[in-house]
């Protein structure tokens, strides 16, 4: 789960990361009331999405009244397709300079990354691409983590000027704590700033849980905003699904995470001969095709208003094709008028015989089968992209 700004900052203050709180509205009266108790302070748009400033979401606010319009300009704003329902209000503290900094898992290397940069602000992308010298990265072995020694030593590889050193180092462990304690996949700041009077403090922070733990933070149950969360992903999650919306048009029902990773790419390079379509979702319905299974799968695809026609890869092994194409065939039932988009099955692997013929038989109009995964995510792809 990636928490908002807000959010991170209440675990930064958790674990000793030097921050400001501020004050989370959805009225600009309220951005009114809380200015006043600020003086000089930044109306902040809490979404999930980075950009924000650019995209007009951060102001300063010298006044009250200048608070409560800029907060009625942001509420209601759409940064990268996301409608901001709350605003941060919290002192302004102009920053000095700005620097960068973030732990991540680094999947590739199965261990953890720091990338750190004095050269911080907005525009670390950049930055990276510019001058990559100044963006340094710094391997951590999730083993040892990150004691004094080597806060010492990533501070003096990202070149911390010597006035907020003994800072940076402090602060980098109080990420570090925030990143392994609270079992999070990024734990990022920028910018991390240095404030008039040589303070250290972070400005921003993104933070993105692992769900994979959250059975022992029953705390974080309560980061979840119930009217942010997709509506097709809150519907995947309550029947159990493995499900993750992409932003495409050709549905992907796939078994095992593997061949769902791989359909997805399949799908995306023959997309490239057919306007450009691309893959929809993820979504894995693991060992268990049967018909309840693939309706579910089916119906939150199908509810996806973008999605223009679904690819049904399956493997067939503990799991037979002719239970899968058995599972399709009670989806179609199960799902009646609703289902009315195309679908093309390929289907292989243990009694793809019998699975084929199956769905012959049934010989549904909006049913297809092709044998091979090429030829199957082409035929997806066309029927998307006409
Ligand atoms: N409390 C503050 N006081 C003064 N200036 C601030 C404050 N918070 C942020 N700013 C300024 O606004 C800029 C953008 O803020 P912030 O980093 O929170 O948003 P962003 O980076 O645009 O959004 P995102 O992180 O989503 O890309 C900062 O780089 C900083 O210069
Ligand atoms: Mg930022």
């Amino acid at each position: 789960m990636d928490l908002m700004e807000y959010q991170a900052k209440e675990l930064f203050a958790k674990h000793g990361v030097t921050t400001t709180l501020g004050t989370v509205v959805t009225t600009a009266e309220e951005a009114r009331a809380a200015a006043e108790e600020y003086g000089f302070c930044v109306v902040k748009a809490q979404v999930k999405a980075g950009g924000r400033g650019k995209a007009g979401g951060v102001k300063l606010a010298r006044t009250p009244d200048e608070a409560f319009e800029h907060a009625s300009n942001i509420l209601g704003m759409e940064i990268k397709g996301l409608t901001v329902n709350r605003v941060l209000v919290t002192p302004a503290t102009p920053p000095v300079e700005e620097y960068y900094f973030s732990f991540l898992l680094d999947r590739a290397n199965r261990q953890y990354l720091c990338i750190a940069s004095v050269e911080g602000g907005v525009e670390i992308e950049e930055v990276a691409k510019t001058n990559p010298d100044a963006v340094k990265q710094i391997a951590i072995d999730p083993g040892s983590g990150v004691d004094e020694a080597k806060a010492r030593e990533i501070a003096t590889e990202a070149k911390f000027p010597e006035p907020v050193f003994e800072q940076a180092v402090a602060m980098i462990q109080a990420l570090y704590t925030v990143f392994d304690e609270e079992d999070a996949t990024l734990v990022e700041v920028n910018p991390l700033a240095r404030l008039e009077g040589d303070k250290l403090e972070a400005l921003d922070g993104k933070v993105s849980l692992d769900d994979n733990a959250d059975f022992r933070h029953e705390d974080h149950a309560a980061f979840e905003i119930k009217e942010e969360t997709d509506p097709l992903e809150a519907k995947a999650k309550d029947k159990g699904l493995n499900y993750v919306k992409l932003d495409g048009e050709v549905g992907i029902i796939g078994n095992g995470a593997g061949l769902v990773m791989s359909t997805l790419d399949v799908v995306a390079y023959a997309g490239e001969k057919h306007g450009g379509v691309k893959p929809a979702n993820f979504l894995d319905i693991g060992g268990g095709a049967n018909a309840q299974v693939m309706a579910d799968g089916l119906d939150v695809i199908l509810h996806d208003a973008q999605v223009k026609s679904v690819f049904v890869n399956v493997f067939g092994g503990i799991t037979a094709c002719d239970e899968v194409a058995n599972g399709i065939k009670g989806a179609l039932e199960i799902l009646g008028d609703e289902a009315s988009k195309p679908l093309v099955v390929r289907l292989d692997g243990n009694n793809v015989v019998e699975g084929r013929r199956i769905l012959d038989e049934l010989n549904h109009p909006l049913v297809t089968q092709v044998d091979t995964m090429d030829g199957a995510a082409d035929k997806a792809a066309e029927l998307a992209g006409a």
